[in-house]
């Protein structure tokens, strides 16, 4: 497939590798940064689009991929969605339910093909766990949990104008951008929330909406109990998922925050636990991490199957951060 990219930062690249990694080819790109655009250039041999070309060159694709950051998409979509062109558009979707209702507007004015990119949702780990829940032999949701703990942007020595992330004009924290995999992940297993109570704290005094702490109790609409934890302040890591049930348990296991390294379960029946091996790295091979997404697009876009994570999980997903945020600024339990 031929594919046109729209910021071409760091995740930019691992989305291109993919394409290439699948046969496909990237035609064209755009980004603010010139420098950045040049280097995406040179590594997959592709056009270097001034702003006003992009109308001209859109229809031209496959589909577009969207990775700037997320207060700065909804131009772009437009010119994407009005052209009829399939668009794969990074989480978190915006970070304001104003733009998220702007882009569903959109995504249905022009019958619009979306996937947010929650890429978590398609590594092969998650893929196991989520079949053991969906077969059944782990029983009933009674509690789910995910913690991650780790060193993000900010954190130590970096230098706050390395990312968008830690930008007092552009940063959203960390509830908005990286709970959105925990709550994709998490409802995925249980359903959806029913209430949600929440605190974050912030750890860089310049930009106090980067939270970079959350912990957060929530009750699911079927009565299951699910705990999140995650830091980007913690010099050391781990991340855990869990999934216990009424006939069994199932925990995803990693050695730091993104790393999905092994699954194991257990039945009330089974005299020993079974344990699966992935060492799914995401420090050390972010592009596969994002292979396994694009993969899906693709096999959607070519037989026209459901896309598992389309623009409305991630309007969902906001909602959910955004409950959480105002949980922790009010000191209440926000009812969903
Ligand atoms: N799904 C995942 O696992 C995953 C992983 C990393 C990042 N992301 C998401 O991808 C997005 C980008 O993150 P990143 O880590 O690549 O950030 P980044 O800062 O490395 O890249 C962002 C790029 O967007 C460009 N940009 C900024 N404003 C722009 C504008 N108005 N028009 C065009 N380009 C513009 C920047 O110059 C930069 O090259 C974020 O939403 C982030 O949450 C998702």
């Amino acid at each position: 497939m031929k594919v046109l990219m729209i910021g071409t930062g760091d995740i930019g690249f691992s989305h291109a590798r993919a394409v290439v990694r699948l046969g496909g080819s990237i035609i064209g790109a755009y980004d603010v940064n010139k420098v950045g655009l040049a280097k995406f250039a040179k590594e997959f041999d592709c056009a270097q689009l001034e702003y006003d070309q992009l109308k001209d060159h859109i229809p031209n694709a496959d589909y577009v991929v969207l990775c700037t950051p997320p207060t700065k998409r909804l131009d772009y979509a437009e010119m994407v969605l009005s052209a009829h062109v399939p668009l794969y558009m990074e989480k978190p979707i915006a970070t304001t339910l104003e733009d998220a209702e702007k882009l569903e507007a959109m995504e249905q004015k022009y019958g619009g093909k979306i996937i947010v990119g929650f890429a978590h949702r398609y590594r092969p780990a998650f893929v196991k766990m989520h079949e053991l829940v969906s077969s059944g032999v782990l029983g009933e949701p009674v509690h789910l949990y995910s913690h991650r703990y780790g060193p993000g942007f900010g954190y130590g020595q970096r230098s706050l104008s390395e990312s968008w992330r830690t930008d007092p004009k552009l940063a959203c924290g960390m509830t908005i951008e990286s709970i959105s995999h925990e709550f994709n992940l998490l409802t995925s297993l249980c359903g959806d929330f029913a209430t949600i109570a929440a605190n974050v704290n912030c750890t860089i005094p310049s930009v106090p909406q980067y939270d970079t702490n959350t912990s957060m109790v929530i009750r699911a609409k079927n009565g299951a109990i699910v705990s999140i934890g995650a830091s980007w302040s913690s010099g050391v890591g781990v991340n855990i998922k869990g999934y216990i049930g009424t006939k069994g348990a199932a925990m995803l296991k990693g050695r730091n925050m993104f790393e999905f390294d092994e699954v194991v379960y257990k039945t009330l029946d089974m005299e020993t636990e079974e344990s699966f091996i992935y060492n799914d790295s995401y420090a050390l091979d972010q592009d596969t991490v994002v292979y396994h997404i694009h993969k899906h697009f693709w096999d959607c876009l070519e037989n026209g199957t459901e896309i598992i994570t389309p623009l409305a999980e991630g309007v969902k997903v906001l909602k959910l951060s955004m409950a959480a945020l105002k949980s922790s600024e009010e000191g209440i339990e926000v009812k969903l």
